[in-house]
């Protein structure tokens, strides 16, 4: 059994998609050990609560310094075993020694076709406005391993999602997470749990599933 680690700072939608595939049996190999926030006030907190899954805040601003929190972030999910961290929807970037720590062993997910509208700045519904500006006709959602650059990690998973003509980024916000992000997370997340993921030159081999 894999025990993950989940990091996030705000609603927690995708948290709560893991959460709905263990519970019901798509993900077999795992459970969530602990949700770390670096806001007190997420709601995704208050989800990890709902199922009786450990929900704390460990924020920057509890550190002196840059290193420190770090240190506190890799001790307390070591402490738990934690074997693969999920990124969903956590807005501050990682330490480069906290990504070698886990190196290939730290999931994200970015509501985009990587590599479009992707990289610093990208983020939240700026993604979104990106790919409407632009006047694609296929956006969507991509996992990927986290490593030292910006959405530049190993693809795991991708999944596209049509934009219509009256999208606003809000609505084409909702149609990613609903049609793709929710789908594909939990997938590339019991993928791992089942050691059907190899790391080879930046790119990720899947074992037939
Ligand atoms: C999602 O759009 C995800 O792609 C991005 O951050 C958002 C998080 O939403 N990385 P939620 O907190 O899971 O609802």
């Amino acid at each position: 059994m894999y025990k993950i680690g989940v990091l996030v700072s705000g609603g927690g939608t995708n948290l709560q998609a893991i959460i709905d595939a263990i519970e019901n049996g798509k993900i077999k190999n795992g459970e969530i050990a602990t949700v770390v926030s670096n806001k007190a006030d997420a709601y995704a907190l208050k989800r990890a609560q709902n199922h009786q899954i450990e929900g704390v805040c460990i924020s920057p601003k509890d550190f002196n310094t840059k290193e420190e929190f770090t240190d506190s972030l890799i001790n307390h999910f070591e402490e738990r075993k934690v074997e693969l961290i999920v990124l969903a929807g956590y807005l501050l970037v990682l330490d480069k020694k906290f990504v070698k720590h886990f190196e290939n062993r730290i999931m994200n997910i970015h509501p985009s076709l990587i590599p479009s509208f992707c990289g610093d700045g990208y983020y939240g519904l700026k993604v979104h406005q990106a790919a409407l500006d632009r006047g694609v006709k296929i956006t969507g959602a991509t996992v990927h391993f986290v490593d030292e650059g910006t959405d530049t990690g190993p693809i795991i998973l991708q999944k596209a999602v049509n934009v219509k003509a009256e999208d606003t980024p809000q609505t084409l916000q909702k149609r990613v997470m609903e049609e793709a992000e929710w789908e594909i997370y939990p997938k590339a997340i019991r993928l791992f749990c089942e050691d059907k993921l190899i790391v080879k030159d930046n790119k990720v081999i899947i074992l037939s599933d």
